[in-house]
């Protein structure tokens, strides 16, 4: 008995041990009406690829994804749950498919679990936020609830929230902002990139938030900025970011009176205007004041000279005018100085420079003609920058230059200067960005090796061979230059294929470059965007760029090529793009092309055969250009399949796209093409992104045109002419409303013009001429706003504006002839007009550099690790003032 019972107490003791033990490893126990609470959010959101999946009742609560518990009492602090989405291509949306979606039932969430103070939602897809009281009886119809007793009453006004960031949910709109004020112990507010537009009362209800210290509201379609309120009571405010709005009117008074404690201010790309007020003086505490891309003016006050913990100072793309003050030559911790793109005059010199020894960027470029650098040719900075962008009237380059040691990022702008070997020796020493695009550069390339990973010297008149790269290089832009020799030497380079290599955008466009495209590429694997086009090419396409797995865009355009296209470039699963306009090349249209191309442009070669009907599955085609060669055969009924050419969604139709590149930056690339609508020329890319384009002609293409050719109802040119098409013109075709330019002449088209035509009210280029067309020109419509060189060669057609009138049995389209519908056709035509001497191309390949610093100044003063980087898109400023043009 005895010692049954002590052994009792053994096996006790041992199991209490273990309890203890297991206990003490698991200090943390979750509270059950935390987990309650979980759940319940859990089940009111949709989480479509089961992010929260290690929330499960087996699972300590306090261990589940992003859910932190108080160290001591256990009860659910912190709720962490940002989703990773990135851009796939730049103006495309970011993919969240697998982000939370849904409601957030904020109300719910902040009555449920008590002690939570910290809620980071950011960079989900929530589409809107639900906070009402009596939503709180949603939980009686939860079934989970059942489990756990009911929840303890409590106000919602004791919430202990202390941070809330809901920033990037892009498709979230909130209406109004209400609720905000039932949190009154936020310190940390970012509802960055929301639409707000709908609250014209944001101001009033964020100031109600009596503990708030920073305040991110980014690109929040933001309007009215109270500039005649005179009080935000504002009592706790650090930093305040309201960039990226649409402000436009002078200052806010509250602004001036916002404590003097205020250590970030951020406005940037808005558009204020007025001079700066020296009320701006209560901010001489301020480390951060970003004022870029706005419409201020007046001069740079010299009393900025007196913000001494002021850190990054951005002026840049205002309408600032006079002189640099040398008083900011005492901003002895500026770090970031940019007072780029203003009308400035007067002279720079070292005074400017005298106490900034921690500068490390400096923007002073694009600044007018008039400001003129004035250096002390022995002067030493007291900076190493890492960034330069800066515009001299040359020819000499300012020899502290050649001082800094460090520099990571060179832009020279608007400049025209000589080169030496000195300056090459200098830039090839640069790891980082070299853009000297635009420049007139005196100077030839000749044995220059570049290092640095991005590379722009287009459009500099540069002479002599390519220069070499090493394998440090992913962006290469020397198009538009005078540029001679063989391709060879570039890319067959013995010396850099000994390494991997990182290029992945090669532009030597519009040069004078000769050979072969050489049996190199497997070199070169990590090729995203090749153009050589417009240079002395000969040869082959090589089979060796089927080796580029990643090939996006490929122009070959304008060369001397010759031979059929290989096979081999089926293995460029990635192709989006291939231009291989006005070369000698032959063969067939190859039935192998990817399925996932966007634009295919084959005008003005020698191609053969029939149309494939492989074409049809073309589902993402926007553009098909395959005029001008020897085409034959019927037009594929199928291609009115192709969805793309049926619904135009605009926004998807696009040539950008975006590649990875070394030490984990990304490349923005917005491609172009040169395609002829309208009866002329003209390039698309960033601007006309909305082309969709169908050109068959000038080939030997016989039968009808299929009618189903007429469902592609999102077309926007439509060119068959210069073909032995026959048959009548469909009454479908008026289902084509998106049409701008038709043109179906030369072919031997019989019958009526279908009435239907009339009603394309986009349509700006007709022509219908030399075809065996009949009738009578419908009448009352805009059909007769084109000019009789758009009908001629009809011979049994009549009216206006052909001179030829219609005998009076010829029967008489005449319908509702209103004058109003005869404005509207010139007014659209006047509009489309318009639109195309507008047009400018611009090809921009952006390298996201410093316009991070909105971003950048998150980094810098969050409370938290950003886990990963979040893309913020700024085109820079050449690219707007050519797009704006
Ligand atoms: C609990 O957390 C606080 C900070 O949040 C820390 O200082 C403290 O050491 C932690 N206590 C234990 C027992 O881990
Ligand atoms: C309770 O929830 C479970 C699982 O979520 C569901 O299958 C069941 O139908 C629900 N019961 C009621 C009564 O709603
Ligand atoms: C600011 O606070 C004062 C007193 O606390 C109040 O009278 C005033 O209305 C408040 N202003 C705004 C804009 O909320
Ligand atoms: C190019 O730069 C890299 C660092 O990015 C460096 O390691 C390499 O030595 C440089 N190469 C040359 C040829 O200067
Ligand atoms: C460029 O320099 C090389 C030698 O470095 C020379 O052979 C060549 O003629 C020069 N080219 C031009 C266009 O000046
Ligand atoms: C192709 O692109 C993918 C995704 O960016 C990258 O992981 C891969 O390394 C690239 N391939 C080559 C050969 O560079
Ligand atoms: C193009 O190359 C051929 C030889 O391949 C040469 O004869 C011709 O002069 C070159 N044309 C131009 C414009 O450089
Ligand atoms: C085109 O679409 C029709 C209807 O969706 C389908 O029956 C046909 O097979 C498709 N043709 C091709 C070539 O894909
Ligand atoms: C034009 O059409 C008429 C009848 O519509 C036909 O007789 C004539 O042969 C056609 N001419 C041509 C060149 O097709």
């Amino acid at each position: 008995m005895n010692t049954s019972s002590s052994r009792h107490a053994i096996l006790l003791a041992c199991l209490l041990w273990t309890i203890i033990r297991n206990t003490s490893t698991l200090t943390i126990r979750c509270n059950p009406y935390d987990k309650q609470a979980l759940l319940n959010f859990k089940h009111r959101l949709f989480d479509p690829s089961n992010i929260l999946s290690s929330w499960s009742t087996q699972h300590d609560c306090c261990q589940w994804k992003g859910v932190t518990c108080h160290n001591i009492t256990s009860r659910v602090t912190q709720l962490t749950l940002p989703c990773s989405a990135t851009y796939p291509s730049y103006r495309d949306k970011k993919d969240k498919s697998h982000c939370l979606t849904g409601s957030i039932y904020l109300s719910l969430l902040l009555l449920e679990l008590q002690f939570i103070n910290y809620l980071d939602l950011r960079n989900n897809d929530f589409l809107d936020i639900q906070f009402d009281y009596s939503q709180h009886s949603l939980d009686s119809h939860n079934n989970l609830s059942v489990a756990t007793p009911p929840l303890p009453r409590r106000s919602l006004n004791s919430s202990t929230l202390r941070l809330l960031d809901l920033s990037l949910n892009e498709n979230l709109a909130i209406n109004s902002l209400q609720w905000l004020s039932n949190l009154s112990s936020l310190e940390y507010l970012d509802l960055s990139n929301i639409d707000l537009y709908k609250e014209t009362n944001w101001l009033q209800l964020v100031t109600t938030l009596h503990s708030l210290s920073t305040l991110f509201m980014q690109s929040c379609e933001l309007q009215d900025i109270s500039s005649s309120l005179q009080y935000a009571n504002f009592t706790a405010l650090e930093l305040l970011d309201l960039s990226e709005n649409e402000f436009n009117s002078e200052w806010p008074k509250w602004l001036f009176n916002l404590n003097c404690s205020i250590s970030g201010l951020g406005f940037g790309f808005n558009s204020l205007k007025g001079p700066l007020p020296e009320a701006f003086l209560n901010f001489r505490q301020l480390e951060y004041l970003d004022l870029e891309n706005n419409n201020l003016d007046g001069p740079i006050p010299y009393w900025l000279g007196e913000f001494q913990v002021l850190q990054i100072l951005n002026l840049g793309i205002n309408m600032f005018s006079g002189s640099v003050p040398t008083n900011l030559g005492n901003l002895s911790s500026l770090t970031e100085l940019d007072v780029s793109s203003n009308n400035l005059s007067g002279i720079v010199s070292q005074k400017n420079f005298v106490k900034l020894s921690k500068l490390k960027s400096l923007w002073i470029c694009s600044s007018s003609p008039s400001l003129i650098f004035d250096f002390d040719s022995h002067w030493i900075p007291p900076f190493q920058l890492e960034e330069l962008c800066i515009s001299f009237a040359g020819p000499k380059i300012p020899v502290w230059l050649y001082t800094q040691r460090s520099i990571e990022r060179l832009n020279i702008w608007e400049s025209s200067f000589e080169t030496q070997g000195k300056f090459w020796n200098f830039v090839s020493r640069l790891t980082g960005e070299l853009d000297l695009h635009g420049n007139s550069i005196d100077g030839n390339l000749t044995n220059v090796l570049l290092n640095a990973t991005y590379i722009d010297l287009s459009s500099t008149g540069l002479k002599g061979s390519l220069p070499r790269l090493s394998p440090n290089v992913a962006v290469y832009d020397l198009s538009n230059n005078s540029l001679s020799g063989d391709i060879s030497s570039l890319l067959c380079d013995q010396k850099t294929l000994n390494e991997k290599t990182n290029l992945v955008y090669l532009d030597v466009s519009v040069n004078h470059l000769s050979g072969g495209l050489t049996n190199c590429w497997k070199n070169w694997k990590s090729l995203v965007s090749v153009n050589l086009g417009s240079n002395n090419l000969t040869g082959h396409i090589p089979t060796s760029m089927g080796l580029l797995p990643n090939l996006t865009s490929l122009h070959l355009h304008e060369n001397k090529l010759y031979g059929e296209i290989p096979p081999s470039l089926q293995n460029c699963h990635s192709l989006l793009i291939f231009n291989v306009r006005e070369n000698i090349l032959s063969g067939n249209i190859p039935n192998w092309i990817p399925h996932g191309l966007k634009a295919l442009q084959l005008r003005s070669n020698s191609f053969s055969g029939n149309i494939p009907v492989e074409m049809c599955q073309m589902s993402s085609l926007i553009i098909l250009d395959i005029a001008h060669n020897t085409i034959s055969g019927y037009i594929p009924n199928c291609l009115g399949n192709i969805t793309t050419l049926v619904f135009n969604n605009a926004s998807r139709n696009t040539l950008s796209f975006s590649a990875n590149i070394i030490g984990n930056r990304m490349l923005l690339i917005d491609d172009n093409l040169e395609l002829v609508t309208k009866g002329q020329e003209s390039e698309y890319g960033s601007i006309l992104h909305f082309v969709t384009l169908l050109d068959m002609s000038s080939n030997n293409l016989s039968g009808t045109v299929p009618p189903q050719l007429f469902s592609l109802t999102g077309l926007i040119s439509l060119n068959l002419s210069h073909n032995k098409l026959t048959g009548k013109i469909p009454n479908e075709i008026g289902n084509m409303k998106k049409l701008e330019s038709l043109d179906f002449s030369r072919n031997q088209l019989w019958g009526e013009i279908p009435e239907s035509l009339s009603s394309l009210s986009f349509l700006s280029y007709l022509n219908l001429s030399y075809n065996n067309l009949t009738g009578k020109i419908p009448l009352g419509t805009q059909l007769q706003g084109f000019s009789e060189f758009s009908y001629i060669g009809n011979h049994d057609l009549c009216g206006t504006p052909l001179t030829k009138l219609c005998s009076q049995g010829a029967k008489s389209k005449d319908t509702k002839g209103g004058s109003e519908s005869e404005f509207l056709s010139w007014f659209f035509i006047g509009i489309e007009s318009g639109f195309v001497s507008g047009f400018l191309g611009v090809c921009c390949a952006i390298f996201l550099n410093k316009k991070w610093r909105h971003t950048y100044f998150k980094f810098l003063y969050d409370l938290r690790d950003r886990i990963y980087v979040m893309v913020v898109i700024k085109i820079n400023s050449f690219c707007q003032t050519g797009q704006v043009a």
